[in-house]
């Protein structure tokens, strides 16, 4: 079989089209939606995420703040900032990029986050809103992301079999809840490190969302025959040949998988430029929900 190649980089830029018709309008009526981008400590690849978000917000006429603090940034003073966030009316949306270094608690930094303004869907309160299919609520933006391209390749989820591979709390979670809500009406099955052969339970799925940070992981005996495959991974492994010395995989065997899926995502180019899209698109909702009459 050819697979259809899900292009999000396609589908990502008519989501800014439509959101900057949306900016646009906001702005004519006196508001510019606003985000504040955290980041704690020298990760390379959270730099790299930072930059992209900040730079997709100028790009959309979204006010941005980047705040960059060091790695012996106080749990104290990320809390400190939080508030002072909270509490500034030209941000609709905070984000505080994960991880952070070992000794700040991140759930407990979330929970300071107003669920208003929580774009990243990460706070409690939020999680619950996806749970009880409150649409006012934030939803995670990868999650997000992959149920946006399913719809945008019209690719039915009602009646299908799902195997979401992964359990975390900003992909596999939230994306089982997506697929399984009243309004996609999948089955769904999360799968994770203790399940018992995953490879056979994968094969009973219509739809595989790998989630898992494998580099590779899901090989062709993962897959039947027409099944759809998003690949969330995003995996740097060591490549001599290439000049930054890495390259980036999918938790998915690309070339071993494509040619029995009705559809896949490639990575990169797949999943991954859906994500800042729908940080935008929380960012944007988050502001006419602030400041609705
Ligand atoms: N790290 C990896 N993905 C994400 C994300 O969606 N949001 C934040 N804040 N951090 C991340």
């Amino acid at each position: 079989m050819t697979p259809v190649m899900i292009d999000g980089k396609d589908v990502a830029a008519q989501v800014r089209a439509s959101l900057q018709r949306e900016i646009d309008e906001l702005k004519s009526n006196g508001v510019t939606p606003g985000l504040a981008v955290v980041l704690v400590g020298d990760d390379p690849a959270s730099q790299v995420y930072v930059g992209s978000k900040v730079k997709a917000c100028a790009e959309l006429g979204i006010y941005s703040q980047k705040w960059a603090l060091p790695a012996s940034t106080t749990q104290e003073e990320l809390v400190q900032l939080i508030h002072q966030l909270n509490a500034d009316d030209r941000i609709h949306g905070i984000l505080v990029q994960s991880p952070p270094p070992a000794h700040i608690d991140e759930e407990a930094v979330i929970l300071n986050i107003d669920p208003r303004k929580d774009v990243d869907g990460f706070h409690p309160v939020n999680v619950a809103k996806l749970v009880l299919e409150d649409e006012e609520g934030f939803v995670p933006c990868t999650p997000l992301g992959c149920m946006e391209l399913l719809k945008a390749y019209g690719i039915e989820t009602a009646g299908k079999h799902a195997v979401v591979i992964g359990r975390s709390m900003i992909v596999g979670k939230p994306m089982a809840n997506l697929l399984v809500a009243k309004n996609a009406n999948a089955t769904v099955t999360i799968a994770h490190s203790r399940t018992r052969d995953l490879p056979a339970l994968c094969r009973t799925a219509d739809i595989i969302v790998a989630a898992v940070g494998r580099p590779e992981m899901v090989t062709s005996d993962y897959v039947k025959e027409g099944a759809v495959v998003l690949d969330v991974g995003i995996n740097r492994i060591a490549d001599e040949s290439r000049p930054r010395g890495y390259r980036i995989v999918g938790d998915v065997d690309f070339d071993a998988v494509k040619d029995k899926c009705s559809y896949i995502t490639p990575v990169p180019g797949g999943v991954g430029p859906m994500t800042i899209a729908m940080l935008m698109a929380n960012t944007v909702k988050a502001c006419r929900q602030l400041t609705a009459r």
